[in-house]
């Protein structure tokens, strides 16, 4: 993301009490491979769910997050040194924190995952917390907001409230994995939706793989599309 001339992007990354931690840790790790600089917060509900579904200990307020970084990222390929470089990380009440002014510049900021919660209060300008705030700071600079809601089914609340953020000029991209990509891993399904959600930041990425049109497996001409006939196979008055 960064080159000679330009400085690294700074993005805001929040994590909320929806279910999906995964993605985040994923989110998290791939900004920092391409070189972007990360801040974090996490709401008291979302350091719960942390701490229930990847056994991160956050503290109630996020208060310990930052400590648990290098136990939780370096397994992931990312170090101390760059820990300490790249990240800085805010309990869930800094309102004195930067990405809670708009004189404070970003790349964007991404909440997951998101929870209906968050949603609601996000597109009701409702900023009870820093990742709410940085929300609302990122809705009335016109910068990029990129939720990644986590939650089904959906009320009609919940559908009202994505709409209303899509009409904010919030990005609402679902933690909702294909499988057309033959995932054969969870790894495979949340990169499927981190990297859509990295291109539509304009962050370079390779995590998710790129549709190729069906590709026919080696020595198996035709398998893949069972239903298409080939070239010159069909039967007498078959349609094209
Ligand atoms: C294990 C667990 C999983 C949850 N999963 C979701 C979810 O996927 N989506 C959601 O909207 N809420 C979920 N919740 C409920 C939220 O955590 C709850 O509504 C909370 O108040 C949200 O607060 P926050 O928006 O400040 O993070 C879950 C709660 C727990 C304990």
């Amino acid at each position: 993301m960064s080159d000679d001339t330009q400085a690294p992007l700074r993005f805001f990354v929040g994590l909320t009490g929806g279910s999906g931690h995964a993605y985040a840790e994923r989110m998290i790790v791939e900004l920092l491979k391409a070189g972007c600089l990360v801040d974090l917060s996490i709401t008291d509900a979302g350091a719960k769910v942390l701490r229930h579904e990847l056994g991160i200990e956050a503290g109630g307020r996020g208060e310990l997050l930052r400590e648990s970084l290098p136990g939780w990222l370096g397994p992931k390929g990312i170090d101390g040194a760059l820990i300490e470089r790249a990240v800085r990380v805010f309990p869930s009440d800094a309102i004195e924190a930067p990405a809670a002014s708009g004189t404070s510049l970003t790349g964007g900021v991404i909440v997951t995952p998101c929870s209906m919660g968050t949603l609601a209060r996000v597109t009701a300008g409702f900023s009870s917390n820093l990742v709410e705030r940085a929300a609302d700071v990122a809705l009335k600079e016109g910068r990029r907001l990129l939720l990644m809601p986590r939650e089904t089914p959906l009320s009609e609340i919940h559908l009202e409230n994505m709409l209303r953020a899509v009409r904010l000029g919030a990005i609402c991209l679902p933690c909702m994995p294909g499988f057309y990509h033959l995932p054969k891993t969870i790894d495979d399904l949340v990169g499927h939706v981190v990297g859509k959600a990295m291109d539509r930041l304009g962050i370079q990425q390779n995590v998710g793989a790129r549709w190729q049109g069906f590709v026919e497996p080696a020595g198996d001409p035709g398998t893949s599309q069972p239903t298409l006939p080939r070239a010159g196979t069909e039967a007498p008055g078959a349609q094209p």
